[in-house]
């Protein structure tokens, strides 16, 4: 696309969200439609669809059940930082090619670091919001569940690629501690060096 014909889509649709947002407020902005306007052509939707969390006890989970906390005291956090303050993902959306799922496979792993760091700053707010009290499945779960308490560990540090196609899980304590992307170093191989830097 020709940088005018961006300049002037972009401001477009900078426009319409100010209208959504004044007129129809969070709502507006935190539905699946919404949402999907940019990313049906970024596939996320399909892969909700096929995942567990489909159709599960008749709760099929909206775009913002897992990535917008809710009540307006929450609103700046995932749309303002990702919609209105976010401009540089409106202008990337017209700017980027994101015509095949393999084109946008190639900006996936950051996408779904940031949508990971998100959670953990959240501490996992939204998948609180539906899993109140978990039973933890067996002692081996129930001992991972009790970091929560004694590590501060959150939902997101253990359950990665939930809904969407597989991206390599990141240890997200370690990245937080760097300020960039570390990979996780999976427990199982013991020539790992498995020196967990404590702060
Ligand atoms: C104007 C188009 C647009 C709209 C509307 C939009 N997104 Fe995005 N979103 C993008 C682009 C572009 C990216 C960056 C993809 C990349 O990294 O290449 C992105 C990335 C993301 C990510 C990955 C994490 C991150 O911060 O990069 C999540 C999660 C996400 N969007 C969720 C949502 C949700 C939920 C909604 C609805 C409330 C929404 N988006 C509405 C364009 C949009
Ligand atoms: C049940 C929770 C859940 C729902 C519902 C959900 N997501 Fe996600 N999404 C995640 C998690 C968790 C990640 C972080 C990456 C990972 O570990 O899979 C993520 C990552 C992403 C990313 C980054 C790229 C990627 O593939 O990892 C985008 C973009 C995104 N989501 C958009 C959406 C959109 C759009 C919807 C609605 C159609 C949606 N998500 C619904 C949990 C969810
Ligand atoms: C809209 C409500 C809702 C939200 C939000 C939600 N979940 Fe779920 N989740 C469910 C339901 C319903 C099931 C399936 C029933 C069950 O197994 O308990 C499920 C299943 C799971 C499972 C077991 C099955 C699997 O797919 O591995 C895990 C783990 C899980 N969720 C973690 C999370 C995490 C982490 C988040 C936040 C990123 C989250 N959930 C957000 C409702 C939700
Ligand atoms: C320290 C790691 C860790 C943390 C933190 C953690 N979990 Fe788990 N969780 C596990 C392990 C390990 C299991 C058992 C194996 C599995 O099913 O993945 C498990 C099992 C589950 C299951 C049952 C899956 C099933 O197949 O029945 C659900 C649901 C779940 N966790 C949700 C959550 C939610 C929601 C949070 C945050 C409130 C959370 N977990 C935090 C490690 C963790």
């Amino acid at each position: 696309m020709s940088g005018k014909a961006g300049t002037f889509i972009v401001g477009g649709v900078v426009g319409i969200l100010l209208i959504a947002v004044v007129f129809g407020g969070e709502a507006a902005v935190s539905r699946t439609e919404f949402c999907i306007s940019c990313h049906s052509e970024i596939y996320p939707y399909e892969e909700l669809k096929k995942s567990s969390h489909w159709g599960a006890l008749g709760a099929d989970p909206g775009c913002k059940d897992c990535h917008v906390p809710q009540g307006f005291s929450n609103f700046h956090k995932a749309i303002y930082t990702h919609v209105v303050d976010g401009l540089p993902f409106l202008i990337k959306e017209f700017t980027t090619d994101y015509s095949t799922v393999e084109k946008f496979n190639e900006h996936r792993p950051e996408a779904a670091f940031r949508a990971r760091m998100k959670l953990k700053e959240w501490d996992s707010l939204t998948c609180r919001a539906c899993h109140k009290n978990v039973k933890a499945p067996g002692a081996s779960a129930k001992a991972a569940h009790a970091k929560m308490q004694s590590e501060g560990a959150t939902c997101i540090d253990c359950h990665q690629n939930l809904v969407h196609k597989k991206v390599p899980e990141h240890d997200l304590n370690a990245s937080l501690a760097q300020g960039q992307p570390v990979a996780k170093v999976e427990p199982k191989k013991k020539d790992d060096d498995e020196e967990d830097e404590k702060d």
